[in-house]
């Protein structure tokens, strides 16, 4: 199934046709696949350089550490993330390493090294699923996750498998259309929420 972005004006092709499935093949992902994947969100830019981003990976491949991941998402996203192949938790270094300061800019980081990483999958056939709906507190626990580091997101990454495997609502949300708000609603100029003029003349 494909959900190209039906965009306004002409964008990257993996920026278009990314989209957050549910239903994922069991199918493995390729070892190069995979670190191809991690190695893109590595080359993000960051503050300081301070590369705030940790990646905890689960692969089917190994069961009893894929099942720990699962039981780690809510249970909406259980029902679904259960067959994608690879689970990933993402996480920020709260401080820079260089002075011991907060990092206000750390999740802003972690976004663009995400970001980077569901190009690279959608580039590679693959399909990314980010979630925010994940146990923090058992996460921390489970992986002896130091304070100095916090749980921000997880993420089911896989190829793409076959509508009917989901239960009838996640079918449902499946086919539903992926809508976004205009730019003269983002872009502003001049003082907030005035639409810059070259918005308004290319809606
Ligand atoms: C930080 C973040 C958290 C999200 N959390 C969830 C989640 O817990 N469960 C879920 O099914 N989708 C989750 N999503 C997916 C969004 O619902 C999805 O990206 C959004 O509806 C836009 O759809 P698209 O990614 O297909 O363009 C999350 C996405 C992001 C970026």
């Amino acid at each position: 199934m494909k959900k190209a972005a039906e965009t306004q004006h002409a964008i990257h092709p993996s920026i278009k046709s990314r989209w957050s499935p549910r239903a994922f093949s069991n199918k493995q992902v390729e070892p190069e696949k995979l670190l191809a994947v991690l190695e893109a969100a590595r080359w993000a830019a960051s503050a300081m350089n301070e590369q705030p981003w940790r990646f905890i990976v689960a692969t089917k491949d190994n069961p009893a550490e894929f099942e720990q991941a699962l039981h780690c998402l809510n249970e909406g996203n259980q029902r679904w993330a259960k067959d994608a192949p690879v689970l990933i938790f993402t996480i920020i270094k709260k401080t820079f390493t260089r002075n011991d300061r907060p990092n206000r800019v750390a999740l802003h980081d972690l976004g663009l090294a995400v970001a980077n990483l569901t190009m690279q999958a959608t580039e590679l056939g693959l399909h990314a699923h980010q979630m925010g709906g994940i146990q923090f507190d058992k996460i921390r626990e489970v992986y002896q996750i130091p304070e100095d580091y916090e749980v921000v997101t997880g993420i089911a990454l896989g190829y793409y498998g076959n509508i009917e495997q989901l239960p009838e609502d996640l079918q449902e949300r499946e086919k539903g259309p992926r809508l976004r708000k205009p730019l003269s609603e983002l872009i502003f100029a001049g003082t907030w929420a005035k639409p810059a003029s070259f918005v308004n003349n290319n809606p």
